[in-house]
């Protein structure tokens, strides 16, 4: 029995499905800007700027005011401090996003635990309460949810079957009540690129990660058409000493999603886990220059799509103008990507 039969609650599934394709329409993708608190101000005092509450509402406010944002950008995943913050000029951020033509989304996990018994694993959490949580930002305007599962690769040793047989029981009992309370989720085990694994041992553990997750779907009753999966690329560990061609990326990550992931996922919207942004779009683009796939490939990145923009900002109001457009670039360098467009010659402009 699947959530399609039982519809408890008068669910909507004609309108999930439509957010679901929406999200995934018009060769655009999403902008990951849900860093948590600790994350946000990482990235801060990376390039000098104050871990204020104040200065993570600006950086939100440069971004979602972005011109012409939509163009390139069908929704925005935010953080639960963003959602319930304020322009400077008190506009709520969620109108402003929703007055920019996004679809809006909300992170609603509660981060990734270390994993008892198991060193060096973690188990994303947030399941209790849940449900209140959800239906209290679907009452807020967000029509989308994200939840993050982080799979650590090292050797032969890690992951763990209890790894990923926790994290993806997890994401399926969070996807299952998204879809009650009439938000579309967004399902993303992420295998980290940390460490000197190879592109093949990235293929294999991203394909029994998969298989986990999409068994746990099965079992909670998941609608497969009403959710997006927000994988890694099948990419080598950071450290290992041969790095595949964008070729090569394409071709495995292809085969890995083919053999697991079900044709009735409408769409498969990417992370960009620490790739530089350049590097994220050449590979996204070579994802397009393969065959057709069942579902539509798209990105949701954060760091891809903000680090250049963060940078150049270092949390000056004088600076916000040249942020906004190293956005965008990116943004364009992504929107080109999903149609097989994109160059080198394009970093450039
Ligand atoms: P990155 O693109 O920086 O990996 O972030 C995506 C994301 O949403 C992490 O949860």
């Amino acid at each position: 029995m699947s959530l399609r039969d039982v519809s408890p609650q008068g669910v909507n599934l004609q309108a999930l499905i439509e957010t679901a394709q929406a999200l995934l329409a018009g060769g655009k993708g999403l902008l990951a800007m849900d860093e948590s608190d600790g994350t946000c101000n990482r990235r801060f005092a990376s390039v000098g700027i104050a871990p204020t509450v104040e200065m993570r509402r600006a950086w939100r406010e440069l971004l979602l005011t972005t011109p012409d944002l939509r163009s390139c950008i069908s929704g925005v995943i935010l953080v639960d401090e963003t959602m319930r913050q304020a322009t400077s000029d008190g506009t709520p951020f969620v109108e402003v996003a929703r007055n920019a033509g996004l679809l809006v989304g909300i992170k609603v996990d509660t981060g990734a635990k270390a994993l008892a018994a198991h060193p060096a694993e973690k188990v994303t959490e947030g399941l209790d309460g849940l449900r209140g949580r959800l239906q209290a930002n679907f009452a807020m305007g967000a029509r989308f949810a994200k939840w993050r599962g982080v799979i650590a690769v090292e050797g032969e040793r890690l992951p763990t079957s209890a790894c990923l047989e926790v994290n993806a029981h997890a994401l399926a009992r969070y996807a299952a009540l998204c879809q009650e309370c009439g938000l579309v989720p967004i399902i993303e085990p992420e295998v980290l690129m940390d460490g000197p694994h190879t592109l093949a041992r990235c293929q294999f553990v991203t394909e029994a990660v998969l298989r986990s997750v999409f068994d746990q779907l099965a079992l909670q009753g998941v609608v497969l058409e009403a959710m997006v999966l927000k994988p890694n690329m099948v990419i080598a560990g950071l450290s290992c000493a041969v790095q595949p061609t964008v070729e090569q990326v394409a071709d495995a990550t292809l085969q890995c999603l083919r053999r697991v992931v079900p044709a009735a996922v409408p769409g498969i919207a990417f992370l960009s886990g620490g790739q530089a942004g350049p590097l994220a779009s050449d590979r996204l683009n070579a994802l397009h220059l393969r065959p057709a796939a069942p579902w539509r490939l798209s990105f949701s990145f954060a760091r891809a799509l903000q680090q250049p923009a963060l940078g150049l900002w270092a949390g000056s109001d004088s600076n916000t103008v040249a942020a906004q457009r190293a956005l965008m670039h990116r943004a364009r360098c992504n929107r080109a990507a999903l149609k097989g467009e994109y160059s080198a010659a394009m970093e450039g402009e």
